[in-house]
């Protein structure tokens, strides 16, 4: 791995990642077919990822019954037998393609049952979550070229004439775009960071130059004369030296300090649950001192997402300053989204947002949360909470609890596992906000 790469307990530098071992704290960080699992319960993710592709195969074989039974109804027509017959083909190949991947990412054997730790973000989706994105990144050949080469060309002109050797891309999903800028800035290190197991086997095998095949279900399958169409998924050519995958969390991602010249955040903050200004401290820390931020994308916003961490693009501009950032240049366009060869797609209205890391470390986020295992000072929550969250687990900061261990008693207390730790991480920002 080209940066270096960082614990997500303890902050140590992993600094000979391949062995898959913290030096410091001794935690361990699985390879899945060569890309690092860098989360702070990379055994218990791991599992999860691997009942994402068991759910996804259960599914696949009650897809295919369902079909079978159809097909014994003889008053079916024989166009409706052909499609649905095309069907099962598509369900049965991409489930072969899904499990040989599955195999590549070490996942067909489960590590049982030793005790989880309260969960990072990583691996409770759904395996197909976001699947359309491979067809558009990987199989559409040249009719996706435009989409891609506007995507590309876009962020290309917020980073400038900026020095961008060194370029983190969060949320990059299937991976298009970042091998695009890695190839077109001739980057010495693109690192590529998302938390779906599936678009991130299929852009490592992407950037190796392997092909696969796999089929895309029409979204309105069940009525389109394109209910699944069988494609070859392929990179235009193996990705250049340089180009890496990592599965981490994107909001805090575990690379040093200052590693990165631009940091790209594609079609990425809208997505996420937390709000922008937890967000940005992550990505303040990670870049170099000169380093530009560029933001790409809609703000389209998660169902249920707190309404008032909906911003808009006006307020994503008058927050980046209160955040560290001097915005230096915004662009709103509407492009080609999803346009596929078949017909369907969108045209969706986006923001280019290129802005400068503005010195100071306050701006940054603490070790204590690059290492949720970190005690977390007693003058982090020296000052009077804003909310009644933040109020209660500055209330639990003693100067020897960790993040996770206060994220560990709140899940005892009856908040929901999975949302613990965000909330706890959520609630400590904004006390550091506040100092
Ligand atoms: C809307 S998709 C965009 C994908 C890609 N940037 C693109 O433009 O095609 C959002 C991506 O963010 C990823 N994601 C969501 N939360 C994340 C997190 N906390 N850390 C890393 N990736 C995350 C999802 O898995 C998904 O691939």
């Amino acid at each position: 791995m080209a940066c270096a790469l960082t614990c997500p307990r303890c902050a140590a530098v992993l600094e000979r990642v391949e062995t898959s071992r913290c030096p410091a704290c001794d935690a361990r960080y699985p390879h899945l077919d060569g890309v690092p699992c860098v989360l702070h319960d990379a055994a218990a993710a791991v599992d999860r990822f691997a009942r994402a592709y068991d759910g996804f195969a259960g599914d696949s074989r009650a897809q295919l019954d369902a079909i079978a039974a159809a097909l014994e109804d003889p008053t079916a027509l024989t166009s409706t037998r052909a499609r649905l017959a095309a069907f099962a083909d598509g369900v049965r190949e991409t489930a072969a393609s899904i499990a040989t991947l599955r195999g590549r990412f070490g996942l067909d054997r489960r590590r049982g049952d030793a005790p989880e730790p309260v969960p990072s973000v990583a691996g409770h989706a759904a395996l197909l979550d976001d699947y359309e994105y491979l067809f558009r990144d990987w199989g559409w050949g040249a009719h996706a070229e435009a989409e891609h080469a506007r995507a590309r060309d876009l962020v290309l002109t917020a980073i400038g004439d900026r020095a961008a050797s060194r370029v983190l891309v969060l949320g990059a999903g299937a991976g298009r775009l970042a091998y695009d800028l890695h190839r077109a800035l001739g980057a010495s290190s693109t690192l590529a960071v998302d938390i779906n197991p599936l678009l991130v086997a299929v852009a490592r095998r992407m950037f190796a130059g392997d092909a696969l095949t796999l089929a895309e279900f029409a979204p309105n399958h069940l009525a389109s004369p394109h209910a699944v169409v069988r494609r070859s998924l392929h990179a235009p050519a193996a990705a250049p030296p340089g180009l890496e995958l990592l599965l981490a969390d994107g909001t805090r991602p575990p690379v040093a300090p200052g590693s990165f010249d631009v940091v790209v955040t594609p079609w990425f903050v809208d997505r996420l649950d937390r709000d922008l200004r937890w967000v940005l401290p992550g990505i303040h820390t990670t870049l170099a001192p000169d380093g530009r931020w560029v933001c790409f994308g809609p703000l389209l916003h998660a169902r249920g997402k707190a309404l008032a961490s909906c911003h808009t693009a006006d307020e994503v501009i008058e927050l980046a300053p209160t955040c560290g950032f001097a915005v230096t240049s915004e662009h709103r366009e509407v492009i080609p989204y999803m346009d596929a060869p078949e017909g369907s797609g969108r045209r969706e209205p986006v923001m280019v947002l290129a802005a400068d890391r503005v010195p100071g470390e306050r701006w940054d986020l603490p070790t204590w949360l690059r290492g949720v295992e970190i005690p977390v000072p007693r003058t982090a929550a020296t000052t009077r909470a804003c909310g009644p969250v933040a109020a209660a687990i500055g209330a639990l900061v003693d100067g020897r609890r960790s993040a996770l261990a206060t994220a560990t008693l709140l899940a005892s207390r009856g908040v929901p596992r999975r949302v613990a730790l965000d909330a706890t991480i959520e609630g400590l920002m904004a006390l550091q906000a506040q100092r």
